[in-house]
């Protein structure tokens, strides 16, 4: 469900002297209070406006879907169907087979183009839930008539595009009890982000001095322009183990995702036969294996390729 932001008024003097404004809705405040609309000023929070909004006003706000199919409604639609209204309303955007035309955005393809530098993010080369789809057609098509569809329409045009996307024949009929069954190719490379969230306690005294605050780690890149990082073989393997620590144990700590296990000595011996050339151009470049996927660097592709050479080392040294 989404919450809508609270309106703020501010009603803060912006010069420190009492605007029209101001003075304008203190007699506005005033009237309403006599007129006893406001009486609840001793509670606070409570400003006696607007209404608690009723169970229909909220369904109309509560439409999103799960990836399990929590919230999805009834109805079904085939691929038939969604044939007609998409070559009705959608081909003039996105082409017949879900090419896109001109600028607007393709809809089917791009699979295995992901690692590419010019990735193809598509329904399935990409996304990792058919809730996904089936939310945004609902909430934003047709372009010119958002919402406007009815639950079977919006089964059925959801089915035309997994259709044309190869992920079901032409018979399909979707509905709320086969939704599930149906998987985008990616999904599985969607991983939990298992850093920890950290605890900002509130401070109201002897609070730490902000200009002591120092920033010791970041997921974004670090521009490191001046001071090489690698300067000898002790500098790098202490570089690489900060890396690691930082970076790549997201995998490589507890063996996420198939990943080999740093210090499980078993873990790395058949690898090591490959020679450390082969392991660190696989570290920077992405490795399909036998267990799974390693992300080109991880993942983390504004670390050097200087830096992952450094970690391949620390990883190697600290598994043997
Ligand atoms: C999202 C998870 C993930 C992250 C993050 C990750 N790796 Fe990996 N890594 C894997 C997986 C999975 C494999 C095993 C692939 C296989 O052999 O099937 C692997 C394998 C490797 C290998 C062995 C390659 C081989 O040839 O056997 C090296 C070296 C490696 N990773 C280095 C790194 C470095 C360096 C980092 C950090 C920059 C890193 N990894 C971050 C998942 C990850």
């Amino acid at each position: 469900m989404y919450n809508c932001p609270d309106l703020i008024i501010d009603s803060h003097g912006r010069t420190g002297s009492v605007s029209l404004f101001n003075l304008t809705a203190a007699f506005v405040m005033l009237l309403l209070l006599a007129s006893g609309v406001v009486n609840a000023a001793d509670r606070p929070g409570y400003y006696g406006l607007g209404a608690a909004a009723s169970p229909e006003e909220i369904s109309g706000w509560d439409i999103d879907i799960r990836p399990d199919g929590k919230g999805l409604p009834e109805g079904q639609g085939s691929v038939e169907d969604g044939e007609f209204l998409y070559e009705a309303q959608y081909a003039k955007c996105h082409g017949s087979f879900g090419e896109g035309v001109g600028r607007f955005p393709v809809l089917a393809g791009g699979e295995g183009t992901l690692t590419d530098s010019r990735p193809s993010k598509i329904t399935d080369s990409y996304g990792a839930h058919t809730s996904t789809l089936w939310d945004s057609i609902r909430r934003t098509m047709p372009f010119t008539a958002p919402e406007s569809l009815t639950s079977d329409e919006v089964y059925a045009v959801t089915a035309y595009v997994l259709y044309l996307n190869d992920l079901i024949e032409d018979d399909f009929v979707l509905s709320r009890d086969n939704f599930t069954s149906i998987e985008l190719s990616n999904n599985l490379n969607f991983i939990p982000d298992q850093r920890p969230d950290v605890a900002n306690g509130r401070c109201m005294q002897d609070c730490t001095d902000p200009a002591s605050i120092r920033i010791v780690s970041s997921v974004m890149p670090v521009v490191q322009d001046t001071v090489p990082l690698v300067i000898d073989n002790r500098a790098a393997e202490a570089a690489g183990e900060k890396i690691y620590g930082q970076y790549c144990s997201l995998c490589h700590k507890s063996g996420m995702g198939g990943a080999p296990v740093v210090g499980e000595v078993s873990d790395w011996q058949g690898r090591a036969a490959a020679g450390m050339v082969t392991l660190k151009k696989r570290a920077i470049d992405g490795y399909t294996g036998r267990y799974g996927f390693m992300p080109p660097k991880g993942g983390f592709t504004h670390l050097t390729d200087q830096e992952i050479e450094a970690v391949v080392e620390y990883m190697m040294d600290s598994s043997q």
